[in-house]
């Protein structure tokens, strides 16, 4: 029988056997952050829309419950990982708690809900371990479009009067999931919307790709400008999400930081162009050929001074992953986490590994030369647990890796392809 996750949470475990060199090719899954906001617009329509290449990992899950929370009827389509979604009734325009508090993608269903009905009770997500992660930028921007708002208990309490109009609006500062929840909302507000400091990640591509294809008139008219046409009729249509440049980030490493021999295959490497160029400079070889990427890793680690930014800068989201390759390196390096406050939880574990961190505000100091140890481990948010599976890959004996659910939240059958690679890792329950 299939436990439910509150059990999986407390007893998951992985062990990792290392010091193998990864070999063989690895297909890159699709992009769960592009899949989460464009789960989210589909709330905009009531045509039936089929979305392809989602990726099965907990927190897709949780937003597709999310959507059947409120009355969207979800089905699973024979093909792999496709759904169809059709909003045939009224839906509801309240989210819990219980399901954005796990998830802080929930509040991307914000806009859409003020879009098509004018008002929404959503849960704020509160804080999370990699930082305080407000949503002040979400509500301020969406103020502009004519909505009101109080919050209250925990929960945003928000209604328009009106039908939401287009407005100009500058963000004060990038923000993904600000950008995300006012291009959904403004793509059905009466009028013309420009959005302008927009962060520019390849998600908010996807997303306005998707929306434009079900019906959305959004066309970028700088590089970090966007023009909106608002929208009423949205049609029918089928779309193929993106793949995960973090994952593809992430296998990258793990060829380098285990001196393996990697393809990686179904990335554009256009997307992921700041990471392979730092991984070059840092002595991989990579080979690029259309949407393969190939890399061999050396046993000669170059060291480097880095900030993480918003992109086209190295994200954040690969910080822990560098940290662990960087250990390797024979000098020292610094890294500057600039997105989030608290994003170094990985560190303690490492030094527990013979890592020699040091951290002061928001850089991290990475001495270099670690011949990583086994140990006993304790995952902390989904990044930094990957980051542990990638110094245990290189440490000779047993790693034993804790608290693996923030794992499941975004990496799509990390052990199958793991093993596929010649790696030794399994799952305890
Ligand atoms: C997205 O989070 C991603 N999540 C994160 O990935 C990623 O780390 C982050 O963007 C940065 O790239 C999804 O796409 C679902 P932001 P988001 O709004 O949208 C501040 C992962 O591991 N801010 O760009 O929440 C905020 O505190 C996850 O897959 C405000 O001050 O990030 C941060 O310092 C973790 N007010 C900065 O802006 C706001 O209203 C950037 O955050 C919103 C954000």
């Amino acid at each position: 029988k299939r436990r439910n996750f509150t059990q999986s949470l407390i007893m998951d475990k992985l062990e990792v056997f290392g010091a193998k060199k990864l070999k063989g090719s690895v297909r890159i899954s699709g992009s769960k952050n592009a899949a989460l906001p464009i789960l989210a617009a589909s709330i905009l329509s009531n045509k039936k829309i089929i979305l392809k290449n989602l990726p099965n990992v907990k927190d897709i899950q949780t937003m597709i419950k999310l959507l059947e929370s409120i009355g969207s009827i979800v089905k699973y389509s024979k093909k792999k990982n496709s759904i169809i979604i059709q909003n045939k009734n009224k839906l509801k325009t309240f989210a819990s708690y219980n399901l954005v508090k796990t998830m802080r993608a929930g509040i991307l269903v914000l806009g859409p809900m003020l879009a098509r009905y004018g008002n929404a009770i959503v849960s704020t997500p509160g804080g999370c371990t990699i930082g305080v992660r407000p949503i002040d930028l979400h509500l301020k921007a969406l103020a502009k479009l004519g909505i009101n708002y109080k919050i209250i208990d925990g929960y945003v309490h928000a209604h328009s009067k009106k039908k939401l109009k287009g407005a100009k609006i500058k963000f004060p500062k990038k923000s993904v999931g600000a950008t995300e929840n006012l291009i959904i909302a403004s793509s059905m507000a009466e009028g013309t919307t420009i959005l302008s400091n927009c962060a520019i990640e390849p998600e908010i591509k996807d997303l306005v790709n998707f929306i434009n294809c079900i019906g959305g008139k959004i066309k970028w008219i700088g590089k970090r400008t966007l023009k909106i046409h608002g929208a009423n009729n949205f049609k029918k249509n089928e779309y193929t999400i993106m793949p995960d440049r973090i994952e593809a980030g992430t296998y990258l490493i793990a060829a380098a930081v285990t001196e393996g021999n990697l393809k990686i295959l179904g990335i554009d490497p256009n997307i992921i162009k700041t990471e392979i160029n730092i991984l070059t400079k840092l002595g991989a070889k990579i080979k690029i050929k259309n949407e393969q990427i190939n890399i061999k890793g050396t046993n000669d680690i170059k060291n480097i001074n880095i900030k993480t930014a918003p992109y086209p800068g190295f994200p954040t989201d690969m910080q822990g992953q560098l940290m662990v390759l960087l250990c390797k390196s024979k000098k020292r390096s610094i890294i500057s986490e600039e997105i989030f406050e608290n994003r170094f939880m990985h560190v303690a574990e490492l030094n527990r590994m013979g890592a020699k961190i040091k951290t002061k505000g928001n850089k991290a100091f990475i001495e270099g030369n670690t011949n990583f140890k086994a140990a006993e481990l304790m995952a902390t948010d989904l990044r930094a647990s990957v980051s542990l599976i990638l110094a245990a890959l290189t440490a000779k004996g047993k790693t034993t890796i804790n608290r693996i659910y923030h794992l499941d939240r975004g990496y799509e059958q990390i052990e199958k392809k793991l093993r596929k690679l010649g790696a030794n890792i399994r799952r305890v329950s």
